[in-house]
């Protein structure tokens, strides 16, 4: 096989188990490997994880394991969902696979050795849930401009890879190759937002954490995230080897990942290709993010947007169908149940469901003994083959711009087609006479033959359905299964007859499912309220991130798995309960003595009035803090602070411009219960 087709999806973090934003991309990517293969092409479908830094450390440590038992339980997972999902990756890279260390280690003395790579001390803001510098300009309101959470100063010793060196090459790079990333406006905004304003250097070495691959050379410092992950595209091929996989199938044919990283991957990642002597990837392509409508579906749903539940309550093609057919691949979507639901019941059991079981059972009412073999053309046939002959081509022409919708969207129109054909020739009056024998015979090859088209060309997005079509109208698998027997009209014979099968796919009562959800949304909330789950990590796209942070928090969007944020173990609510929480209104305040940045305040508790000391002086006077109502933790053991006792907390927000107390949106009696 001469042609090949490398297609790789980003390398997704284990730190928690993922959800229907990650399986987007997988599916995609899925598709069009499976689609690339059909076609004849000797396809590398690549996905896997991303299992280094700083998050996942401390999410290990949380749980009092070690990160490699922690990502080893998380990737066993992922597999299991990529494994009911249907996903048929052809390799799976772990970041702590030996061979991507042992690579990741040459790759880094390699740009060292060639000066790419130098040592010196960064200073910079630094996004912790991130794990990313910005500069000051491109800090949004002083906060992450991906996540939005505040920023601190940090400052350590590291190794440098000199972006910079390359600008001028990227600059050339997309302008001479404007296919290199799509869609193209996100082209622009690289161009716009980072090349032309000017590259730095990128810091791509970490001292404050060790779970990573240790700098060869000086390894105190372990190779930070961006050369460790993207460098899989090609450590999974096999590089340093530069023979076998490598050359058969570098450079990628398309690199599918999400928007909020298309900057690494067309930036960091071609720059260090550059300094390697190793050639681009033909394309990067940017899709857009699946977003997370509220109302009373969303806040706490929970699990009823995790992929696994929507298998095994829809199945894996209504899943698979839905992501694909819903948005255009490259803009942003809403995933609710209702869409989910409508799409399944008028797509796939309406539309295509009902036109094949209505034919497989006229066929095998009129015919028992097979079609017959005379036959006598009709009106609308011409219509209907015409429209099944440029069918393939339009889907192809879709494929080939990762159009999944378009493509799903012309087959379905064949589906509607077929289903007004039944109408127009209604087969069950020529059923009732002898003469229209030929004509009824027709009408039912037209129609099954259509359907084996469909069939055939749904595989790259439906996994199951297409052999239970087959099934169902008596096809063998071969020749009229193959891909290449799109293009012929007219093949379609059943040598066995066709077989009574279930309906491909049951109809749902929109109703009642929506009902069931919402039955279990309201579980799944008590059982969140009962965990005090909270609104997800700010820093996957699927909460929120970047330019859709502020209408998707705006509209509560979630994401589906509500998890404790980075770091932060999840607890039982009895564990909430031990914590006492009451309003105070702050009588007095003065300061501590001897410090700059503590605060003494007597506070109302209602029954009682209290000292407490808090580190607040720098972002409060004391006449500011009088008359406040503040919300007191009031069960914590008494504490000598500076030589002042100390009965409780007061709780503040940390940002950016200090601390914030927290208060109540209207004046309530000193010492109400918080909670
Ligand atoms: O960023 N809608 O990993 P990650 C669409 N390890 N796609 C979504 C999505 C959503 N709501 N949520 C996630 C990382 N994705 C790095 C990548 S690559 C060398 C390193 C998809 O676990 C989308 O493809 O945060 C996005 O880019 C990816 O998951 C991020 O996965
Ligand atoms: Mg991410």
């Amino acid at each position: 096989m001469d042609k090949t087709f490398y297609i790789t999806t980003p390398i997704y973090y284990p730190s928690d188990k993922l959800h229907i934003g990650h399986s987007y991309t997988t599916v995609a990517a899925d598709a069009m490997a499976r689609y690339k293969r059909l076609q004849g092409f000797d396809v590398m479908f690549l996905t896997g994880t991303d299992e280094h830094g700083q998050k996942i450390q401390r999410k290990a440590e949380a749980q009092n394991v070690t990160p490699q038992a922690y990502v080893d339980h998380v990737v066993a997972g992922i597999k299991d969902l990529w494994q009911l999902l249907d996903i048929s990756y052809d390799r799976f890279i772990r970041t702590t696979d030996e061979q991507h260390v042992l690579a990741i280690q040459d790759i880094f003395k390699k740009l060292y050795d060639k000066g790419d790579i130098y040592k010196s001390e960064y200073e910079g803001w630094y996004c912790t849930p991130c794990e990313s510098f910005w500069t000051e300009t491109q800090l949004v309101e002083h906060n992450c401009p991906d996540c939005h959470r505040p920023v601190e100063m940090a400052k350590e010793e590291s190794y440098f890879f000199r972006l910079s060196k390359y600008q001028d090459a990227l600059i050339r790079l997309f302008e001479e190759h404007p296919d290199f990333i799509l869609p193209v406006a996100r082209a622009n905004e690289m161009l716009n937002n980072f090349l032309r304003p000017g590259l730095e250097d990128l810091c791509v070495s970490r001292t404050t954490f060790d779970w990573g691959v240790p700098v060869p050379f000086d390894t105190k410092h372990v190779v930070y995230v961006w050369i460790d992950a993207l460098s899989n595209y090609i450590t999974a091929l096999g590089y340093p080897n530069l023979d076998g996989d490598l050359a058969r199938y570098w450079p990628a044919d398309v690199q599918l990942v999400g928007k909020e990283i298309v900057r690494f991957h067309t930036i960091i990642w071609p720059a260090m290709l550059m300094a390697l002597d190793i050639p681009l990837p033909k394309q990067v392509y940017g899709h857009g993010w699946l977003l997370f409508k509220d109302g009373k579906m969303s806040k706490s749903k929970g699990n009823v947007i995790d992929p696994v539940v929507l298998c095994e309550k829809y199945g894996v093609d209504a899943v698979r169908y839905f992501l694909l057919r819903e948005v255009p691949f490259g803009s942003d979507g809403i995933f609710s149940n209702e869409a989910l639901i409508t799409r399944i019941n008028s797509d796939l059991a309406n539309d295509l469901g009902n036109l094949v079981s209505r034919t497989a059972a006229m066929i095998d009412k009129y015919f028992p003994q097979g079609l017959i073999q005379e036959r006598v053309a009709g009106v609308p046939d011409e219509d209907l083959i015409a429209m099944v002959r440029d069918l393939p081509a339009k889907v192809e022409a879709a494929m080939d711009q990762l159009q999944f919708s378009t493509a799903l969207a012309e087959i379905w129109k064949i589906i509607g087609r077929s289903n007004k054909y039944i109408d127009e020739t209604a087969p069950w009056v020529l059923a009732k006479s002898e003469a229209d024998q030929a004509r009824l015979a027709t009408v039912m090859f037209n129609l099954a033959e259509t359907i084996r088209v469909v069939s055939v060309l749904i595989q790259p997005f439906l996994t199951q359905t297409p052999p239970k079509i087959w099934a169902a109208l008596g096809i063998p698998e071969g020749p009229q299964t193959a891909w290449e027997s799109v293009h012929t009209f007219g093949l379609y014979h059943a040598p066995h007859g066709v077989a009574k099968t279930q309906p491909i796919f049951p109809r749902i009562d929109i109703e009642k499912e929506i009902a069931a959800l919402d039955a279990m949304i309201i579980a799944q909330a008590a059982a969140a309220a009962a965990i005090n789950t909270t609104d997800t990590n700010p820093s996957e796209p699927a909460a929120t991130k970047a330019d859709e942070t502020a209408t998707a928090s705006a509209s509560g969007v979630s994401t589906p798995n509500p998890i404790a944020p980075e770091g932060v173990a999840l607890i039982e609510f009895d564990d909430f309960l031990k914590v006492n929480l009451k309003v105070g209104t702050v009588k007095s305040c003065e300061k501590v003595e001897g410090s700059d940045k503590l605060l003494c305040s007597q506070i109302d508790m209602g029954t009682e009035v209290r000292q407490i000391v808090s580190g607040i002086a720098l972002s409060y006077t004391p006449e500011q803090m009088v008359g406040k109502q503040v919300i007191v933790v009031t069960n914590l053991k008494p504490r000598k602070i500076r030589g002042a006792m100390s009965h409780g907390m007061i709780l503040c927000a940390t940002t950016e411009q200090g601390y914030k107390v927290l208060t109540v949106d209207a004046a309530v009696p000193a010492g109400s219960e918080v909670g």
